[in-house]
């Protein structure tokens, strides 16, 4: 029995993680898998209302009671500092430790891509993003603020640790998944300190995997090729910052962000699952969101826990529905969320 923690979080995220649950439910009536959920009302709502975004105490609690989260998407107009969403998703990713944001960027079905003569095996990869340094962890600040000479200063931080575990991390990936070559992306012509680290780490950890062919993209180029010539990519490691943007192109070219998934993954504790998407406020509560992403999510959340064959039963059943146009409009077809989700689910019972 694994217990997962349910947060829907904000916005549209409500709508595509109750698709995602009806999906848990479907798989665990199917294939007799047995999961408990335990759902938390985490997000923008709890916070207006009573000052709570993640409660003291919880982090322990996931830690020991909890096998993994889901998470939905966190963001608000009503809180525009997203006071709420840092605490709970900066709160998990760093108090957790989940230094690897595992992103597949992965093609189901040729009609979905904006690019020309691309096939499923032609885009199939992983990038791997650097998950807790970098510009994101909030060290900076202003001087002269509001002023004509205003200065605002926002760190990166490249710790050896930090880059070594996450590159790491990337070549047994890249070992599991039987790919031959692992690229690192950075930007070290022009970042000559942060990013000097990232080259010499990526040697030194590359000699620990010498039956790994490696290989280097300046960024704004590895931008470029994933466009020109996605099929070189079979595992690729950055930095938080530029994972994170590299993820929103690669997004696209299978399909949109409505289908992209990812695993946020501590080796040696509860990790958290989450669709890449935001909250879309101008999306929430009408029903039109695509669930795929985040039912995609469920897949990389099962397979982590060892549920191969129930994550491939998803996979299978998502790939049917783009094949018979039963998706939400962002994907071209007629569907509501909620049903896209029953779609997914109608497919799932298919194949028992
Ligand atoms: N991890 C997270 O929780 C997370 C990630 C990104 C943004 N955000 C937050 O979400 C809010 C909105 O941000 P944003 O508009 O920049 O990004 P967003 O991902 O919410 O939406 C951008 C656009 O992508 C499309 N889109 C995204 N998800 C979709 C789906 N499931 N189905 C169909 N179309 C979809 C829509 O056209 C949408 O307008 C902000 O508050 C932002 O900070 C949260």
């Amino acid at each position: 029995m694994k217990r997962i923690a349910v947060i829907p979080g904000d916005g549209i995220g409500i709508d595509v993680t109750r698709e995602a649950v009806k999906v848990i439910e479907t798989i665990t009536q199917v294939t007799g898998t047995r999961v408990e959920l335990v759902h938390f009302d985490y997000g923008a709502e709890k916070y207006l209302r009573e000052g709570i975004s993640l409660p003291e105490g919880m982090l322990e609690t996931f830690r020991r009671e909890y096998d993994a989260i889901f998470l939905g998407a966190l963001g608000d107009p009503r809180v525009p500092d997203m006071k709420h969403a840092a605490d709970i998703l900066f709160g998990l990713r760093f108090g957790l430790d989940l230094f690897a944001n595992v992103r597949p960027i992965k093609l189901l079905h040729p009609k979905l891509t904006p690019l020309k003569n691309c096939t499923e095996k032609d885009l199939n990869f992983t990038v791997v993003r650097e998950n807790t340094e970098d510009m994101y962890v909030g060290i900076g600040g202003f001087f002269k603020k509001n002023t004509d000479d205003e200065v605002a200063i926002q760190e990166s931080i490249n710790t050896r640790k930090g880059v070594e575990r996450v590159i790491e991390f990337a070549f047994k990936l890249a070992e599991a998944e039987g790919a031959t070559t692992l690229t690192m992306s950075d930007k070290s012509n022009a970042l000559r300190y942060g990013h000097d680290l990232w080259q010499r780490v990526f040697e030194i950890v590359g000699k620990r995997y010498p039956h790994i062919k490696q290989n280097h993209w300046y960024i704004d180029a590895l931008s470029m090729q994933m466009v020109k010539k996605p099929s070189q990519f079979k595992v690729v490691v950055t930095s938080n910052v530029f994972g994170d943007i590299v993820t929103d192109l690669g997004a696209q070219l299978q399909g949109g962000l409505g289908l992209a998934a990812s695993a946020n993954i501590n080796p040696n504790g509860v990790c958290m699952f989450e669709p890449v998407h935001g909250s879309a406020p101008k999306y929430a509560g009408k029903n039109v969101a695509n669930p795929f992403g985040a039912i995609l999510t469920v897949q990389l959340m099962l397979e982590h826990l060892g549920y191969k064959t129930e994550g491939r039963l998803i996979e299978n059943a998502v790939r049917h529905c783009i094949v018979e146009d039963q998706t939400t409009q962002d994907l071209g077809g007629p569907l509501s969320t909620v049903e896209a989700g029953n779609a997914v689910c109608h497919a799932i019972r298919a194949q028992a």
